[in-house]
């Protein structure tokens, strides 16, 4: 099947400077009791990606949340019975979190953690490819606004898009694919759908070089390469591994390795190195020669999240002062964005049932 690469490739949103939280250790212990008492009070839960700081991450798991990719965070918050869901993430893992609970709270420590690739898809824009090309059913990936969403067919995460794809193709449907074009390109190459791809991208994957990549792994004969598919197919080409957050961390816990090369946002090494202490984890190089970083292999927006907003957050909404960093998404866009999440965590729930059959 043929890919249609007739649109533009966009520019990569770049973001605001990395500002890191840093704590001393009695700064630290006091916010976590402080947070502690206040998720108490108000019935609240901490659902974290592994992209934010180990300080959140290992939050959430104290308190018996929940640490993992974005799919995972998506099921989590649904099935926890918790009135205020707290996301620690980026923009769009909270509005998934209230589109699919609109009678909870959805708090965020900061509510300006984006992503370029959920900025490099404007509704309107997304809308008007979707008119165009009404023969065709639109694939959104996660990382994308509440309007985008509630104008797709069906959303989609890294952990499941090439089962759904190869799904909808055996179904005979034509592809309308957004944002990222390199988790695009690569679900297209595997399931051999007819995918018309917006071509957005990630600023931190994006940054992964080929090259760079071909020497450390000449260096390192014994190492496995994870590669998150957010990277250019060069780098995923080299790839032992290609999967989810949550499939990277696995594959570190399974595979007989010493070592690993890993081609993602470096806040995964937290639960890596919990997962497979004894095993030695380097980063992809992000600058092969005469290339610049601009993100360093880290998410300038997750590393917004930290102990001290999530603090400020709990204390605003318990005073009812604003600064509470609610989500709120209007009713109409929330329903139709229901229906297409819907969609993928059903689909979700029955291939873990064997109840769909996708061939190889
Ligand atoms: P995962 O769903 O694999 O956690 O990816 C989310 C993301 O934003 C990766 O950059
Ligand atoms: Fe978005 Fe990339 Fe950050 Fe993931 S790592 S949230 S895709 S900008």
């Amino acid at each position: 099947m043929k890919v249609d690469f007739s649109l533009p490739v966009r520019p990569v949103i770049q973001p605001p400077p990395m500002v890191e939280e840093v704590l001393g250790a009695d700064e630290r212990a006091a916010l976590k009791t402080r947070i502690k008492a206040l998720m108490k009070q108000q019935n609240a839960v901490l659902v974290a990606h592994y992209y934010t700081s180990a300080d959140l991450q290992d939050l959430a798991e104290e308190t018996g949340g929940c640490v993992s990719d974005s799919l995972e965070m998506a099921r989590f918050g649904h099935a926890h019975p918790a009135q205020t869901l707290i996301v620690a993430g980026v923009k769009f893992m909270g509005e998934t979190a209230k589109i699919l609970n609109p009678e909870k709270r959805v708090l965020m420590p900061d509510l300006n953690a984006d992503c370029s690739l959920d900025l490099a898809c404007p509704a309107d824009e997304f809308a008007a490819l979707c008119d165009a090309h009404p023969d065709r059913l639109s694939v959104v990936y996660a990382n994308t606004s509440a309007a985008v969403k509630a104008r797709a067919d069906w959303v989609v995460t890294s952990g499941i898009a090439v089962k759904i794809v190869k799904y909808l193709h055996s179904q005979g449907h034509k592809l309308l694919w957004a944002p990222d074009r390199h988790l695009g390109d690569y679900v297209q190459r595997i399931s051999g759908a007819d995918m018309l791809l917006w071509q957005g991208s990630c600023v931190v994957h994006e940054a992964f070089k080929a090259d760079a990549l071909k020497k450390l792994r000449a260096e390192h004969p014994a190492a496995a390469v994870l590669v998150h598919p957010e990277s250019p197919a060069a780098v995923i080409a080299q790839a032992d591994v290609v999967g989810s957050t949550t499939q990277l961390i696995e594959a570190v816990k399974t595979l007989p390795h010493p070592e690993f090369i890993v081609a993602t946002d470096n806040g995964i090494f937290h639960k890596m190195r919990a997962a497979a202490p004894g095993k030695i984890l380097l980063e992809a190089p992000t600058a092969g020669e005469g290339a610049t970083c601009q993100s360093c292999a880290h998410c300038p927006w997750m590393a917004m999240n930290g102990l001290k907003n999530l603090a400020r957050v709990l204390e605003c909404s318990e005073a009812g002062k604003p600064g509470g960093n609610e989500i709120h998404i209007e009713e109409s866009v929330r329903a139709k964005a229901r229906l297409s999440i819907q969609r993928m965590l059903d689909f979700a729930a029955a291939e873990k049932a064997g109840h769909i059959q996708l061939g190889d």
